[in-house]
């Protein structure tokens, strides 16, 4: 089979490339209309850094894996046409702000209509609005050729870091379809391409609405479990307990689960926040106001943890950073990527910089990715990924993504280097606590009593 992908990015790239490696005697394109980013995936440093995605691509590419700018030639030889483009939030018009933006996804039907000269099954791999399927369906069967086009609904649930694992060995995979005969097949040839290396129980088949739906209520559901958590990390912090012995507890009947219970900074990364504000239209959309503030209020407990956490470095620090040197310790959205979309990271810095601190960050991965983010305060921030350098002379650490070097670093010899009192806010609950205030640190976690010499 000729397998084609549209979108060349987080979830594009590594999913074909797991396609690819398990079904060699499949062809498998991935176009995209960024000629750098095609250029990337064809040199040797990747567009995007995934842990065991490199071996993955060099085992594969030139042999049934390639990377093409070449739309056109990729429509017309695909059997199958997996549309991975970019789904962000609406910032403008109806809806902007919480709706998603589908206007890439509507080009990429248009081409596939312009080029494709046969039948084709198209399958949505980005995160889309429930009933999205019928509007791609109409636009593909505006066509004047007399193409047929059966939608399958296929999303993705690879969590980024650890995405090479969940794509080799899934929860599940979820396809969605019309329960047409024509439907059906679509279903089973898509179902076929998983077969190769996925158990037949963990690939689950719904109606297609289903399937749009349960990608958006999934990030739902395990956002909303971490604003759940952050929200008691305030409350422990006024009473004295500790949020990692109660989210141990808890997590212990089994019922509630012990996975994706930690308090920290805030979720990041691209799909909680657009997930949710996507699910909240819906619900605004369809005339359920009191669903849609429900769900919001996830995410107005994620802002709310970001600027309390700013908020605290403030108290602590006798409620002035202004001239303060603060190391920022991680920017990326969590560990073992170099991603920085949505990342608290990115409204932590912003809120020190109102206060006229000096903000150096430190992280081994997304630099690069920060001074984007951070480019308009160009002049007021550093950047490096020496965390020795990064606290010369710094009043405090405040750490905000949890890579594991961070924990490994020699602190006494950090804290020799910093200015006294020296102050450590350590927002992923990663550090030994008692061993950094024993070096000398002032040092406060999230949610649980803070260590201080004063
Ligand atoms: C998520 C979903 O997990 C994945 O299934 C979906 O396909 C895409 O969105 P991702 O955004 O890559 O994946 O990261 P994830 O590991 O889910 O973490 C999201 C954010 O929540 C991170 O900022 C992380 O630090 C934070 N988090 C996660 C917590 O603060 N506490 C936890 O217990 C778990
Ligand atoms: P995701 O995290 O969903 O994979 P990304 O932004 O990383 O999102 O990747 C989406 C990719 O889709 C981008 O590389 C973008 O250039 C590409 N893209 C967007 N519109 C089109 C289009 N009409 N044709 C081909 N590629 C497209």
């Amino acid at each position: 089979m000729n397998i084609l992908c549209i979108g060349a990015g987080y979830v594009g790239g590594p999913t074909m490339a797991v396609i690819a490696d398990r079904c060699p005697d499949h062809r498998v394109t991935v176009v995209d209309i960024n000629p750098e980013r095609i250029a990337a995936w064809n040199s040797d440093t990747l567009p995007i850094y995934e842990p065991g995605l490199d071996e993955v691509v060099l085992r594969c590419r030139n042999r049934n894996l390639f990377y093409s700018t070449d739309i056109p030639r990729g429509i017309k030889e695909a059997d199958v046409i997996f549309v991975s483009v970019n789904t962000p939030t609406k910032t403008f018009g109806a809806g902007a702000g919480k709706a998603a933006d589908l206007q890439y996804l509507e080009k990429t039907a248009r081409s596939i209509i312009e080029y494709a000269e046969s039948d084709k099954i198209v399958v949505e791999k980005s995160t889309l609005p429930v009933r999205t399927a019928q509007a791609l369906s109409r636009v593909l069967h505006s066509n004047s050729k007399n193409l047929h086009f059966q939608i399958v609904s296929n999303p993705e649930f690879l969590a980024e870091g650890t995405a090479i694992r969940d794509l080799e060995n899934p929860d599940r995979v979820l396809i969605g379809g019309m329960s047409s005969p024509e439907g059906e097949r679509a279903v089973d040839i898509v179902a076929g391409i998983y077969r190769r290396w996925v158990a037949p129980e963990k690939i689950i088949t719904t109606n297609l609405w289903s399937s749009e739906l349960t990608k958006l209520v999934s990030n739902a559901l395990l956002a909303q479990r971490v604003s759940s958590v952050n929200s008691i990390s305030a409350l422990c912090e006024k009473t004295g307990a500790d949020i990692d012995q109660v989210t141990a507890v808890a997590g212990r009947d089994s019922r509630i689960g012990a996975k994706f219970l930690k308090a920290g900074v805030g979720f990041g990364g691209s799909c909680f926040k657009k997930d949710i504000l996507n699910l909240v239209y819906l619900c605004e959309f369809y005339g359920l106001p009191e669903v849609a503030a429900y769900w919001e209020q996830v995410v107005h407990i994620n802002d709310y943890q970001a600027a309390r956490f700013v908020r605290n470095m403030l108290a602590a620090m006798f409620n002035t950073l202004a001239e303060k040197k603060i190391a920022l310790f991680g920017f990326a959205f969590k560990a073992d990527t170099g991603d920085t979309r949505e990342s608290p990271a990115i409204a932590i810095a912003r809120q020190l910089i109102d206060e006229h601190a000096r903000v150096t960050v430190c992280d081994p991965k997304a630099l690069d990715n920060a001074r984007k983010d951070l480019r308009d305060l160009s002049g007021k921030v550093e950047y490096t990924s020496d965390p020795y350098a990064a606290v010369e002379g710094a009043h405090a650490i405040a750490l905000i993504t949890d890579w594991k070097l961070f924990r490994d670093l020699d602190y006494a010899r950090i804290y020799a280097a910093m200015e006294k009192p020296a102050f450590i806010f350590d927002g992923r609950n990663l550090l030994d606590g008692a061993k950094l205030h024993g070096i000398g640190f002032n040092f406060y976690p999230l949610g649980k009593p803070a260590l201080t010499h004063f």
